[in-house]
């Protein structure tokens, strides 16, 4: 059986255009990224996780993740956190921040966050994890949902007994990533624990792990049930795996169109962090991109060496001299992050000075 995965879908009241979600990932899903996505297919697009303790404590840097532009819409924001009351307030300014959604954390593995109490260690603690969503779905007229891994350890169903718990306790959808804290990314998530899921739940189900190509959404699709697929790394530098998935496209991209997607991506991100944070958090992202458009492997050595954006942009038009054209039709198209991207927060969010 195809699903279509141009299919409207709703999470409570917000409509899902697309069967397709953009992974929420530290250190990947900045702006740019997120309305890239959205330009490439993805129906519903996430912050990478916000922690709770640095919205309360007015962090900057954290406050920044907490930017969203108009045309990134619908857009879920994660918090992770491990005190009920603290998760309340945060997911308080992410519906003050305009997100759709707010996004829940209990997956994450890295032991900085599970230490904390924070991330997959919530798991193991169905009686705290529900009073988190609880304490969430009080504070926020918008809907809430949480993204889990299986359990801590290898063959762990512990996402088994937490979802029922979770939903029962206000969580309007749940995302499974079918890997246990301890895989990290390694072996294969095991989706049969999705479909699992799904039969044991009355929520939008969506389905994370491992999706890079249109027939494995749909197989994932068709197999659990589930109501969208993730996508995460598959996505990384690669917008165009987006378009296979949704629409079936799988033609390659020219050199000169990812050069231009590239340069675009570096502009935003760059308006969005600054070029000096801009310039290091970008080196991962030309080695992605640069795996399209057959060009040579010394280039993306060379452009990881620079020292400015500019320098790289430079070098990336001499690269693909058509690109320059495409730039100023994309900017033509996509609203520009200048007169578009708001900051909508009350003075209050940034504790009034
Ligand atoms: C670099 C990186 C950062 C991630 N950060 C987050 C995060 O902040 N929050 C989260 O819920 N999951 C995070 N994840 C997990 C992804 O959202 C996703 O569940 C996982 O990568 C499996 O999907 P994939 O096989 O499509 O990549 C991250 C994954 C990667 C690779």
């Amino acid at each position: 059986m195809q699903v279509d995965l141009r299919q409207p879908w709703q999470i409570g009241s917000v409509e899902i255009p697309t069967r397709l979600v953009l992974a929420p990932m530290a250190g990947v899903s900045v702006q740019a990224f997120r309305r890239q996505g959205r330009r490439f297919g993805a129906g519903l697009v996430c912050s990478e996780m916000v922690s709770c303790a640095g919205i309360e404590h007015r962090n900057e840097r954290t406050l920044g993740y907490l930017r969203v532009a108009g045309d990134e819409h619908p857009l879920a924001i994660q918090i992770f956190g491990s005190d009920p009351r603290v998760m309340a307030d945060a997911a308080r300014m992410v519906e003050a921040a305009g997100a759709d959604l707010v996004d829940i954390n209990f997956g994450c593995p890295v032991r900085k966050v599970t230490k904390t109490g924070a991330g997959a260690t919530l798991l193991e603690d169905p009686e705290r994890a529900a009073r988190i969503v609880g304490a969430v779905a009080e504070a926020v007229d918008i809907p809430v949902s949480v993204k889990m891994r299986r359990g801590l350890g290898d063959g762990s169903r512990a996402c088994l007994e937490v979802g029922p718990r979770l939903v029962e306790a206000g969580a309007q959808s749940l995302t499974l990533h079918p890997r246990s804290a301890r895989q990290m990314y390694t072996g294969e998530a095991d989706h049969r624990l999705t479909a699992e899921l799904v039969e044991l739940v009355d929520v939008p189900v969506i389905a994370s792990g491992d999706v890079t190509s249109r027939a494995r959404a749909q197989a994932v699709l068709a197999t659990t049930g589930a109501a969208a697929v993730m996508v995460g790394r598959g996505a990384q530098g690669n917008p165009w795996a987006l378009r296979e998935i949704v629409d079936g496209d799988a033609a390659d991209p020219s050199r000169e169109e990812v050069v231009a997607e590239l340069v675009l991506f570096v502009r935003e991100t760059v308006r969005e962090l600054g070029e000096r944070r801009a310039s290091g958090f970008l080196k991962k992202f030309y080695g992605w991109y640069l795996g399209r458009g057959r060009f040579p492997r010394p280039f993306k050595q060379e452009l990881v060496q620079l020292a400015t954006t500019e320098e790289v942009e430079t070098r990336l038009f001499a690269a693909a001299p058509g690109a320059a054209e495409l730039v100023e039709e994309l900017e033509a198209t996509v609203p520009s992050a200048a007169d578009d991207v708001l900051l909508d927060m009350p003075i209050s969010i940034y504790g009034g000075g």
